[in-house]
């Protein structure tokens, strides 16, 4: 990775974040994630450098990937407390996409970003943590996620408390990001609002149309969310980049063989 040539550091400089116009950065972040919930870093990888990325990734996806295939509801639990097994927030539906993982992109800017120190202390100042580390699993860490024509990722709450997307390329029209801020609390499970959003009858829902080469940080464990439908030729390919706060996290097999289709590292 050449750093300078891959990331716009006169508009982002994680490099510099000691500096006065890192910490501005950082400020600048951390309010834009508090108000709205999401918080979009347009042009953080330059144009040129995302193009490459789907060049290199595109064969890969097409010959190489895991096709993840799951029926769900909301909550990814089949077994709620005090909620009946048909109640109408458990509804089912369906989420397909394509994986690739880190192991099979260990030659790549990709790669080379998910671990690159001043990356993930960016991370870790936006969503107040006092350190980050990149998980200690090839497969894991680093996942890049791939709709075709009618694949969806439908509505769910996150368990992890945020969530990092690198966009690389957006379908000719569906794969829209959309989220309904704050529908639920710790304290508060919010069924009649659940209920409202299934049945597409939140006004709330917000829409969030994202260009490629955008990093985006999300924090998804109260604020419901999906990408609509692809439809068209051009995938929607995006970069997942998970850290913890701990160091040595990683899948056991069993998630391995879930979440990817095989427990091995490749590379
Ligand atoms: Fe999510």
């Amino acid at each position: 990775m050449n750093v300078s040539r891959d990331i716009d550091l006169d508009k982002y400089p994680i490099h510099q974040l000691d500096s006065s116009i890192g910490l501005e950065l950082i400020d600048r972040s951390r309010s834009e994630l508090k108000t709205t919930g999401v918080l979009t870093l347009a042009g953080f990888l330059r144009r040129s450098v995302v193009e490459e990325c789907v060049a290199q990734l595109s064969p890969i996806i097409e010959n190489e990937s895991f096709v993840h295939n799951r029926e769900h509801n909301i909550y990814f639990d089949d077994q709620l407390d005090k909620v009946a097994a048909d109640a109408s927030v458990m509804a089912r539906m369906h989420t397909t996409s394509l994986t690739v993982c880190g192991d099979q992109i260990t030659s790549s800017v990709l790669w080379d970003l998910y671990q690159w120190q001043p990356m993930i202390e960016f991370i870790a100042a936006i969503v107040g943590k006092d350190r980050l580390y990149p998980m200690d699993d090839p497969l894991a860490g680093l996942n890049i996620k791939s709709m075709r024509n009618g694949d969806v990722t439908n509505w769910h709450f996150d368990r992890s408390e945020f969530t990092i997307t690198l966009l690389l390329q957006q379908p000719i029209s569906g794969g829209v990001f959309q989220v309904r801020r704050n529908l639920r609390s710790d304290g508060d499970p919010n069924y009649a609002g659940v209920e409202k959003l299934l049945e597409g009858e939140d006004r709330e829902v917000r829409s969030f149309h994202i260009e490629p080469g955008t990093l985006t940080v999300f924090q998804g464990k109260h604020s419901a969310h999906r990408v609509s439908p692809v439809s068209g030729g051009r995938r929607r390919i995006v970069a997942v980049f998970s850290y913890f706060d701990s160091p040595g996290v990683r899948f056991s097999d069993e998630d391995r063989i879930q979440f990817y289709g095989r427990s091995q590292v490749i590379n």
